[in-house]
C-alpha cells in the first residue's frame, strides 16, 4: 500500500522543496478513531464571565476527560478528547507561536495534555489551512511547520485542520505539506482533514495518502434531516467512499449528535447505527454531564461498537431501495465471513414499515445457511438460508440492523 511519492509543495506564497513522502504512515487509526469533539455541542462559544462552564475552556475539557473515563466510555473505546475552533488568542505571540487563550486555558495546552494523558486519554486540537480559521483566529497559511511543531510541543495527538479562508486549489499541496511537517516533528499526531470538504472532483487516493480521517461533507447539525442527509449522501457513493475507507485512513461524516436536542431515541439508533455501518470515526459532541440514560447507553452499546471497530474496515455501501425509496438497504461485510445489514426508514412519519426480503437480497450466499442476530442487542432473529423470507419491521426514522454469521 505504501509507495513513494514526490511532489512539490507550493503553497502560493513559497516553496517548500521536494519531500519524499509515503502514504499517511503513522501508524495511527487502524481502526476508525473514537472520542469527543467540542464543535457541534458548545460551538465558539468563548463567554466563560457569563457562561463559565459551557464555554470553550480548560475546564470544560477536563470535565469531559473526568466523564469518559467516570462513566464508561473510556472502557468501551472512547479514546480522543478534541478541542475544535476557537481556542487560541486573536494574535500570534511574539515568537510566531499561536497561544492559548490565557484567561480560559490559564494552565497552557500542555498541562491540560497532561491532565488528559493521565487519565489514559489523548487531546485533540483543531488548526486552519487559511490565513483564518473559521471562527476568525490565527491559520496555519505561513506557519504550517511552526504550528505542527508546536503541537507536537504540547504533547497533542490528533490535529483537526480545517479550510475556511484559504484557496481550494491549494489542498492538493497544503494538506501534503502539513502531514510531512507533522511527521518530521517524529511524535504521531491523528491527521483529521477537512479536505475534500464534499468537493467531488477531490483525488481521494491522494486525500488518504495524507489524511487518516477525511470529511466528506458539510457540518451535521443536530437534526433529523441533516442526520438522514448525510445518509443519503453516502448512499450515493459519492465520491467512491467506501472504495477508499479502511484500515489507517477513513472517510468521516462528521460528528455525533447522540443525546443532543433535535433526534428521537430512534433517530439516535439510526444515525449511530449508520455511523457503525459506515466504519466511521465515532466522535461524540454531547454534554456528557447530563446526557440521558439512553443515549449514553447508545454511545456504549458494544454490539453496534463491535461493528465500527470491525478490523477489515470495510465501509457499508447501498445494497437497494425499496417501498418507493423510503428504506434504504445497506450491507458491510464484517470479518469472518459475517454479513451485517441495516434498513434505515427515511419516513419520520406514520407506522413502521413491514417489509420481506429473500436472504440473498442481502448478500446472504452461503447454502448452510446463517444464524442471524439484532445487532443492538445480540438476540438471535433466527436461522435462515439464501432462500429463506426474513421480515423486518422499521419504525419510522428508525432503523433495523442485523448480523448473518454463517454456519
Ligand atoms: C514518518 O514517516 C515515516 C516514513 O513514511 C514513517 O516510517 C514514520 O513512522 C513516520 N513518523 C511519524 C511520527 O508519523
Ligand atoms: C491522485 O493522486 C495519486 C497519488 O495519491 C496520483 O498517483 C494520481 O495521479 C492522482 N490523480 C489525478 C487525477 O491527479
Ligand atoms: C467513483 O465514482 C465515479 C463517479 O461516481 C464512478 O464512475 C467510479 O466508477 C467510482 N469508482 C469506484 C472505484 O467506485
Ligand atoms: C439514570 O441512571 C442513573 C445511574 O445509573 C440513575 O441513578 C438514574 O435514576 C437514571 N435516570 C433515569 C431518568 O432513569
Amino acid at each position: 500500500m505504501a509507495y513513494k511519492k514526490e511532489f512539490l509543495a507550493v503553497i502560493t506564497f513559497f516553496v517548500i522543496a521536494f519531500v519524499y513522502v509515503d502514504a499517511v504512515n503513522n501508524g495511527l487509526a487502524l481502526t476508525p478513531p473514537m472520542g469527543w469533539l467540542t464543535w457541534e455541542r458548545f460551538r465558539c462559544n468563548t463567554d466563560c464571565t457569563n457562561d463559565p462552564d459551557n464555554c470553550i475552556s480548560e475546564n470544560l475539557i477536563k470535565a469531559m476527560a473526568d466523564h469518559i473515563v467516570a462513566d464508561g466510555y473510556k472502557d468501551v473505546g472512547y479514546e480522543y478528547v478534541c478541542i475544535d475552533d476557537c481556542w487560541p488568542t486573536k494574535e500570534r505571540g511574539p515568537d510566531g507561536r499561536l497561544v492559548p487563550d490565557p484567561d480560559r486555558f490559564p494552565s497552557g495546552m500542555k498541562a491540560l495534555a497532561d491532565y488528559v494523558h493521565g487519565k489514559g486519554l489523548k487531546l485533540g486540537i483543531y488548526e486552519d489551512f487559511g490565513h483564518y480559521t473559521c471562527g476568525g483566529y490565527p491559520g496555519s497559511e505561513f506557519y504550517l511547520k511552526t504550528d505542527a511543531q508546536t503541537f507536537a510541543d504540547w504533547g497533542i495527538d490528533l490535529l483537526k485542520f480545517d479550510t475556511c479562508n484559504s484557496n481550494h486549489e491549494d489542498f492538493t499541496y497544503g494538506f501534503p505539506a502539513m502531514e510531512f511537517f507533522l511527521n518530521q516533528t517524529g511524535r504521531p499526531i491523528l491527521f483529521s482533514c477537512e479536505w475534500p470538504h464534499g468537493e467531488s472532483s477531490s483525488n481521494f487516493s491522494a486525500i488518504r495518502d495524507t489524511c487518516n480521517i477525511w470529511r466528506t461533507g458539510a457540518d451535521v447539525q443536530d437534526s433529523w434531516d441533516s442526520v438522514f442527509g448525510i445518509i443519503d449522501f453516502y448512499a450515493n457513493n459519492k465520491d467512491n467512499f467506501s472504495y477508499y475507507s479502511g484500515p489507517g485512513g477513513w472517510a468521516d461524516p462528521d460528528m455525533l449528535v447522540v443525546g443532543d436536542f433535535g433526534l428521537s431515541y430512534e433517530q439516535e439508533r439510526t444515525q449511530f447505527g449508520m455511523w457503525a455501518m459506515f466504519a466511521s470515526p465515532l466522535l461524540m459532541s454531547v454534554d456528557l454531564r447530563n446526557i440521558r440514560n439512553e443515549s449514553k447507553a447508545l454511545l456504549q452499546n458494544k454490539n453496534i461498537l463491535a461493528i465500527n471497530q470491525d478490523p477489515m474496515g470495510k465501509q457499508a455501501t447501498l445494497k437497494m431501495k425499496m417501498e418507493d425509496d423510503n428504506i434504504y438497504v445497506f450491507t458491510r461485510p464484517l470479518t469472518n465471513n459475517r454479513i451485517a445489514a441495516a434498513f434505515v426508514n427515511k419516513n419520520n412519519n406514520g407506522m413502521p414499515t413491514r417489509l420481506t426480503i429473500k436472504g440473498s437480497d442481502v448478500g446472504l450466499s452461503n447454502q448452510n445457511g446463517y444464524n442471524v442476530v439484532d445487532g443492538f442487542t445480540a438476540q438471535s432473529m433466527g436461522s435462515f438460508l439464501p432462500t429463506s423470507d426474513i421480515v423486518v419491521n422499521v419504525n419510522p426514522s428508525g432503523i433495523v440492523l442485523f448480523v448473518a454469521t454463517p454456519k
